[in-house]
């Protein structure tokens, strides 16, 4: 026995080295067909598109949908999927984006080669995102029914797909992770793809919808809080399309959030709006002219879930909310008419617990009332005191006659209310 084994040993590596240098050479290839590389340049489409953008469509499509290279701003592109039929007359829309932290210049490149990695690089050659699928089987690519653009391998696995990489928005049959795994957040501005403030994530099987704030962000809209009850089922939340009744009537639905329409809406997409709203909007494959519809909004007095005077963007970096309307800018001197440019007081350096002014906005209400349980009961100067000693606190909202307390780490808006007693103190200095 002994001695047979050191005769043994050189065989056996022979054969590990032999079978590994066999399945590294097996790796699958994209045919020479499928191969390309496309450079941003040229002219754009004249078709009209979301964001007033201009575009340059690729090869890469499938259905309603197609890769493009977009921008709003000169010199400034996106990789996205745009959805909307190349003919019709109606806008086509940017549902999806690969490099939202960096835009490309022109004359970049995508570049889809042998080792089945989709990867842009900008025009001095940087390698700006890709799918880093180099060498892992991928055969092909292309654009599902639903959007979903996918890499697959020869079995026909996804190894790599878009719809696990969500931004602003999700398509029918796409879903979010529970815990905050993936999540979309806003566009900065219509004509800003970078990330903005407004977050959506599935924390407990429903949605929970944030606006950043230091330390951490706070929520805005939370629909078990709102219903009263959760889905039974944990779990990925899927945007999902169905007809009750056979194609009478369609319903959408997104957890707790639903809404009916009365055409097939097999192409809708839920979207995280720049102002922090939560819509729906729904295309018509069978119209040219005026194809799309906006079929859900979130915050809408019409909809009965949540006056627009709650969502965190309504009236810009500060302001004051009136029957869904932007009705003044609460400021030291009292409240002046509205404009954009309204704003949270500038506050010099804070130190913890060194004493601030605040100034007093009479019978208003916040978000923060809504979804957070108060600081318990204490007194206005208490509440002060807890605000004063915390340089994230911005203000603090106080219930007259409950001695109810909440600290904010955020203003946004404040909604006016008919209770005089409800009342908010903005640190201005
Ligand atoms: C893009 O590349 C072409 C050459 O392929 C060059 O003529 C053109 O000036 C470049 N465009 C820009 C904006 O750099
Ligand atoms: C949402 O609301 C429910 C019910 O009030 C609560 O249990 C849950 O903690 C809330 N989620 C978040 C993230 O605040
Ligand atoms: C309902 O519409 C869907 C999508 O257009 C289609 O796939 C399905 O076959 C239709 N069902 C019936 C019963 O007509």
């Amino acid at each position: 026995m002994a001695a047979s084994l050191p005769r043994r040993v050189p065989i056996l590596f022979l054969f590990i080295f032999l079978s590994f240098f066999a399945a590294v050479t097996a790796i699958d290839k994209v045919p020479v067909k499928d191969r390309f590389r496309e450079v941003n340049q040229g002219e754009f489409s004249e078709h009209s598109s979301e964001y007033f953008a201009n575009y340059r469509a690729l090869v890469v499509y499938g259905n309603i949908f197609q890769l493009a290279f977009y921008n709003t701003t000169p010199n400034s592109f996106m990789l996205g999927i745009r959805m909307g039929v190349a003919r019709s007359e109606s806008l086509r829309r940017w549902v999806w984006q690969a490099n939202r932290n960096r835009p490309v210049r022109e004359n970049a490149t995508v570049f889809f080669g042998a080792d089945g990695n989709l990867v842009l690089a900008d025009a001095d050659g940087t390698v700006v995102w890709s799918t880093g699928t180099a060498n892992k089987g991928v055969v092909g690519i292309t654009i599902l029914d639903n959007g979903n653009m996918v890499l697959y391998d020869k079995k026909g696995r996804y190894l790599w797909q878009s719809f696990d990489y969500p931004t602003d928005t999700l398509l029918v049959g796409q879903s979010l992770p529970t815990r905050g795994a993936a999540k979309l957040v806003s566009r900065r501005s219509a004509t800003d793809a970078s990330p903005g403030i407004y977050s959506l994530a599935v924390d407990s099987g429903d949605p929970i919808l944030y606006v950043d704030a230091s330390p951490k962000p706070v929520v805005y809209y939370n629909s078990t809080g709102d219903f009263g009850f959760s889905r039974r089922t944990k779990g990925p939340l899927t945007f999902e399309w169905y007809s009750p009744d056979d194609n009478v009537t369609f319903e959408l639905s997104f957890g707790l959030i639903r809404t009916v329409t009365k055409y097939d809406s097999i192409y809708s997409f839920l979207r995280l709006t720049p102002d922090g709203d939560l819509v729906i909007y729904t295309y018509d494959d069978r119209v040219d002219y005026k194809a799309w519809e906006k079929t859900f909004v979130l915050f809408d007095a019409d909809t009965e879930l949540r006056s627009a005077c709650y969502k965190a963007g309504r009236c810009g970096a500060f302001g004051l909310c009136e029957r869904e309307m932007c009705t003044g800018c609460p400021t030291p001197k009292g409240t002046t008419g509205w404009s954009d440019s309204c704003a949270p007081p500038k506050r010099g350096p804070c130190r913890p617990g060194a004493s601030s002014s605040y100034y007093k906005v009479a019978a208003v209400e916040h978000f923060i009332t809504v979804y957070r349980a108060a600081e318990g009961v204490v007194s206005v100067g208490e509440c002060r005191r807890r605000c004063n000693a915390d340089c994230n606190c911005l203000g603090f909202l106080y219930w007259e006659e409950s001695s109810q307390c909440w600290l904010a780490p955020v203003l946004s808006v404040l909604k006016k209310v008919a209770n005089p007693r409800h009342v908010a103190y903005i640190k201005s200095s």
